[in-house]
Parts: C-alpha cells; structure tokens; sequence
C-alpha cells in the first residue's frame, strides 16, 4: 500500500484482509482482537454468512429504489424494528445512511415540529459540553467536541451548550449525591436564559460515547430533564448512534432509565456494520404534525438502501436468536469486573466506567487531583499503537479538553477468556505508556 495515500490525512496504514468473529487478519497475517468492534459498530462479530446472502439477495433483486418506495428488504427491516426492537411510541422511521445524517436529520424534524405546532419561535437546539454528532457544519457544531471543530470555528451555526453530566469531576465533588440534580438544574438554568420561548430541541447521548468515554449519568439525571423537557416543550432528542441496538445490555440505552424520548437516533449497530444505515425513530405526535404542516423530510439518496436493510433486518435477527443483547449485558458485567479489579487501584486511572459493552477507562497524571496527563504525551495514541502491536484494538477517546481515555466496545460474542486477553493487555499498555510497570 505504499503506493497509495491513504487515509486523507495520511498516518498508520493497517491492511486489514479479512475479518471473523471477533478478530481482525493483516495482510501480514497478524491477529486483531477487535474490541472496539471498528469504531464501536460490529455486535453480532465479522463474518456471517446469513447476513452477507441477505445483502446478496437484496442486491440482486432491487440493487436500488428511491428510499420512500418499499422493498421485500426495507419490509423485514420496518417488520424487525417494529415488531421487536422499538417502543410502540416511536412510530414514525426515517432511514439514512449513518449517524451523522440521522442527527442531522432529526435537529430538522424537531425545527420543523415546533414550526408546525405554531411554536415559531423555538428555533435554538441545546447541545452537551461533552459530545459527539456528526460531521457536517450542523452536527459537528453541536458536538461538544473541539478537536473535531479546529478551523472551522468561523463557518459553524451557535447551539447554546449545557454541561454533559461527569461525575467523576461534578464541581459538587466527585461523585457527590447531588450529581444527577446538580446537572437537570443547569438545563434548566440553560433554558431559562436563552429564553424558553427559543428552544426546540435538547440534544443529548443517554450514555455518554467515546467523546466522554462511556460517562453513566447518575439514575436521577435523565427522568429530571424528561420532566424539564416537558416543562418546557422541548423535544428531547436522544443520539443513540453509539448506544442502541444492545451496545449498552438493553435494546437502547435510555431503557436504563424510566423515560421515553420524543426522537431516538441510530445508527452504527443498526446494520452490525455490514452496510451504512442509521436510522431517525420519531413519535406519532412529531410526524403528524410535520406531514400536516406539509414540510418536507427529504431522503438521503442511499437512505434506506435495499441492501443496507437487509443487512440490518439479518443483525436484528441473529441479535434476537442468539441472545445477544442480554448476552453483552452480561459479559458487560464481567469486563467491568475485570477492569475494576486491574485498575481501581492503579495510580493512574481515575475511574472504570460504562454500561454493557460499551466500557472505557479514564487515565490521568495524580488520581487524588484528578489531573490530566500533559496533552503533547497523546496517551491514548500511545496505548492504542501498543494494543495494536499486542494483537487488541482500543478505541481511542476524548474531545481534545477530555482526554487519555481509552474506550472499548468489542462485539456482543466476545467471550470470557477474550475479555481477559482485552483487560491483560490494556493494563500492560497503560504500565508501558505511564513508565509503570
Ligand atoms: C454518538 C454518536 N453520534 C453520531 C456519530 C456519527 O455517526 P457517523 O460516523 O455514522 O456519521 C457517532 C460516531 O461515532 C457517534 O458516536
């Protein structure tokens, strides 16, 4: 590959030849633990045949409609979301090609909304301190995430930004008891000030992804700012492009929580990355309002393509045969307790944190002061080269201000002894990379 440059920015170039379960083969022939399943996407593993015949078949039969029509492939995917995967209240779906255009989409959807409800002048969406969205204008402004917004500062709308709930640094105290009221409050605050008039939409991920690295909300958190939402008339639009589809050990992660979004995001484990697709699962109330209205929600070309929805119907499918969502349920359990016991008493990691198997840890300098490692030491490119050379693949976290946090989320059929072989090897890394060990 020498040859060819690759990626845009040129850097580390790994040939991956093949993939299977859960590893990864060079062309060189070395074996990858993927537990970062690719950028957090692969849950049912790399390599089934069901699903590669499905996406065959689709392609054969309808290579390509224009996304408003259906398909037998877009049938079973609407028959496999409907009937086994989304809430009854989430009734109306729109298909993208991935998570950026799904929350592009739905900040349009909640606008529209207000719009046609003669809310005309809530037009402001709020945004996370701590955050990830996407990668046009509109959704990486909304992102708390300013690595990704470097020299681009000039072209990017405003969304006013509430902090990401953190509770290993809550200015309260680490972990304080008043966590969870402490940040509801600031929306509240937030809301408040813009005026409440103004705002359309709070934007937020149930569990925070890898710009955090897998940050859980204290319990009371989300059921508040429902409550504050409602107050207020707000559309509370949760980004589950990371989280959903069992990432978490629940079908999505607001389940953890006794509350219903008005508009759900997906994406990533979607179609188990066999295909791009992301997905926008909105309320009856929401769309009604918006056909009535007679606004549009125009398609993505590729949205909804045939073979991406056949990959997707096939993932959902096997999750559901194969258990797979309590499955990473609990081997989420058991990584956390693996992780807990190498690191909790590490003098460089400040906290083990995350759901399922979406799961991370947070290295810093003094873990009494909580202070980070100098960012020129780039510790997680340094961890996750070394895992790399270990055979695992981490995946890299952080916004740039939240930094040195390494995050994991291999597919749901990872087993025991792999999650052993993950948590050995990261704890080598992070001894090698801190000096140690
Ligand atoms: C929470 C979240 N939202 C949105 C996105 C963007 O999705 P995509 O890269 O498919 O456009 C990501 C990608 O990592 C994500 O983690």
């Amino acid at each position: 590959m020498s040859d060819v440059a690759w990626p845009f920015l040129t850097g580390r170039n790994i040939y991956i030849e093949r993939a299977e379960g859960v590893h990864l083969y060079t062309r060189s022939g070395q074996q990858i633990l993927d537990a970062a399943g690719g950028a957090i996407v692969s849950n049912i593993g790399h390599g089934r045949q069901r699903v590669a015949d499905a996406v065959a078949r689709a392609t054969l039969d309808t290579s390509y409609v224009v996304p408003p029509w259906l398909t037998p492939a877009r049938e079973a995917m609407l028959k496999e979301l409907r009937g086994h995967w989304l809430p009854p209240e989430l009734s109306r779906i729109h298909c993208t090609s991935g998570g950026t255009e799904s929350n592009e989409a739905a900040m349009k959807i909640a606008l529209h909304y207000q719009q046609a409800i003669g809310a005309t002048s809530k037009t402001k969406i709020i945004g996370r301190s701590i955050s990830y969205h996407g990668t046009t204008l509109a959704t990486a402004s909304i992102s708390g995430h300013p690595a990704r917004k470097k020299g681009l500062e000039s072209a990017m709308p405003r969304f006013p930004v509430v902090d990401t709930p953190y509770p290993l640094r809550c200015p309260l105290g680490s972990f304080h008891h008043d966590t969870g009221a402490y940040y509801a409050d600031l929306l509240r605050d937030v809301i408040e000030s813009e005026g409440p008039d103004t705002v359309a939409a709070f934007l937020a991920e149930p569990i925070t992804g890898s710009s955090g690295g897998a940050i859980v909300p204290p319990d009371d958190y989300w059921p508040s700012v429902r409550e504050i939402c409602d107050e207020y008339g707000v559309v509370l639009i949760l980004d589950e492009v990371m989280t959903g589809f069992g990432r978490t050990g629940k079908n999505f992660g607001y389940q953890h929580w006794p509350i219903m979004p008005d508009i759900v995001i997906s994406g990533k484990g979607l179609a188990g990355g066999y295909a791009p697709l992301g997905g926008v699962f909105a309320t009856e109330e929401i769309g009604a309002a918006i056909q009535n209205a007679g606004f549009q929600v125009m398609f993505n070309t590729f949205g909804a393509h045939p073979a991406a929805c056949a990959a997707s119907a096939e993932v959902l499918a096997i999750m559901r045969e194969e258990n797979l969502v309590q499955q990473a349920a609990e081997r989420g359990v058991y990584l956390q307790e693996r992780l807990q016991n190498a690191f909790s008493n590490h003098p460089h990691v400040a906290e083990v944190r995350g759901r399922g198997l979406l799961a991370a840890i947070e290295i810093v300098q003094n873990r009494e002061t909580l202070e980070r490692c100098p960012a020129d030491n780039a510790v997680t490119n340094h961890i996750v080269a070394k895992g790399l050379d270990k055979g695992v693949f981490f995946y890299g976290g952080g916004t740039g201000d939240v930094r040195d946090v390494v995050c994991m989320g291999p597919p749901f059929v990872i087993s025991e002894s792999e999650i052993d072989q993950m948590v050995d090897t990261l704890l080598e890394c992070v001894d090698e990379t801190l000096d140690n060990g």
